[in-house]
């Protein structure tokens, strides 16, 4: 018995070191990171631009709490915004804590307390965003849940349609959702959420905290739907593996986070902050966007050529394969031949490469998956 809490299923490999899409383990033996952190190193392990802010900022100042002005938070702000319809950010230090400040947002600005949640989602652990969770192994066991999130199958229009009512405040949902198997909202499905958004005062909330920050090949994944939540959560993707979390929202929720009502300690610290705006600056940048686009049509090409027996999910650097098997034992089996990936559900193996991966890197890890996935 070791003196961690068993609620990890660790893996027998402990990493030492990285750089950019490597990692080396404590053996000195090399993998490709194609998991970055479950989606958080964005620029790969060690980026040396985030090397310099962490070193920069650590000597000047680590912590110093939202008692006081944050030009720094400011300049993040508004470089989240930019050319987007949102207009406000708010900084915590996770994804679970961007969705509680997301759900309490939409409840104190609509006055209202119901949320519509959907099934195989993931919001996080704690008690907001674990009972906007959809998936009943996160939830269980844990007692009454925060009351008033109904949970509807995922991309089911009728469903949707009967259960918005005047005590609706919000919808909340990922575009992909990713622990839940990489399954994508369908264009009908967003179309019929963006009816009732435009045509009632339902609040949206969408939750980027893995599809955000370029992993889907744009800023936001709501980019490329008809979408315009009025509340993006994100995380992960944002720190590139500092903590950091937040939200961002339109312009009319603006008063209703007034002084007091919501907050935390650490948010938007300034070692935080710096890397951040770092991972921005790199992201939020059409030449860059356009990389990881690029690099996931490789990368989706590649796997179809060598598996055609395998289904393919997902958008840009979030990308799923599932050939209707349980994925396990294949996760175990691509770790020892030197390829990290994450399962998500049951039988989809979920690909995560740092939005630097190199197309050399695709196709050694497609040797990898093949040299493991074909008899
Ligand atoms: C879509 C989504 N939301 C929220 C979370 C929770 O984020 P965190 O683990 O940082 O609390 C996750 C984490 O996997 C996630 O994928």
């Amino acid at each position: 018995m070791g003196a961690l809490f068993q609620n990890y299923a660790r893996r027998p490999i402990a990493i030492e070191k990285g750089q950019g899409t490597e990692v080396f383990d404590t053996n000195g033996k090399r993998y490709l990171d194609f998991t970055s952190g479950i989606a958080v190193c964005s620029l790969g392990h060690a980026h040396p631009a985030i090397v310099k802010a962490i070193q920069e900022q650590s000597e000047k100042l680590w912590h110093i709490s939202n008692l006081f002005e944050s030009p720094a938070q400011e300049k993040l702000a508004e470089a989240l915004v930019k050319d987007l319809h949102l207009s406000h950010a708010f900084f915590c230090n996770s994804g679970a804590e961007a969705n509680e400040a997301a759900i309490k947002l939409a409840r104190k600005h609509t006055g209202k307390h119901k949320i519509i949640v959907f099934q195989q989602s993931f919001h996080g652990r704690t008690f907001g965003a674990m009972s906007a969770t959809g998936q009943d192994k996160v939830r269980n066991g844990f007692g009454p849940l925060v009351s008033e999130f109904v949970t509807l199958p995922f991309n089911d229009v009728a469903a949707l349609k009967s259960a918005v009512d005047d005590k609706t405040a919000a919808i909340m949902l990922e575009l992909i959702q990713g622990e839940g198997g990489v399954n994508p909202v369908t264009d009908e499905f967003a179309a019929a959420i963006h009816d009732i958004h435009q045509n009632s005062d339902v609040l949206l909330i969408v939750d980027e905290v893995q599809t955000g920050i370029g992993r889907t090949g744009t800023r936001f994944a709501f980019e490329q739907t008809v979408l315009k939540p009025n509340i993006v959560s994100m995380a992960k993707g944002l720190g590139g593996g500092f903590p950091i979390g937040g939200i961002l929202g339109t312009a009319e929720l603006f008063d209703t986070f007034s002084a007091g009502t919501h907050g935390t300690t650490f948010g938007g610290n300034p070692l935080g902050v710096a890397v951040a705006q770092t991972v921005v600056d790199h992201v939020f940048n059409e030449e860059f966007l356009t990389g990881v686009q690029q690099k996931s049509a490789y990368l989706v090409a590649k796997v179809k050529e060598v598996l055609p027996h395998v289904n393919v999910y997902g958008k840009g650097l979030m990308l799923g394969i599932g050939w209707g098997e349980d994925v396990a034992s294949y996760v175990t089996a691509l770790d020892k031949a030197g390829l990290l990936t994450v399962a998500a559900g049951p039988q989809v193996i979920r690909l995560l490469p740092p939005l630097t991966v190199s197309n050399e890197e695709i196709d050694e890890a497609v040797a990898i998956l093949k040299s493991v996935l074909v008899k």
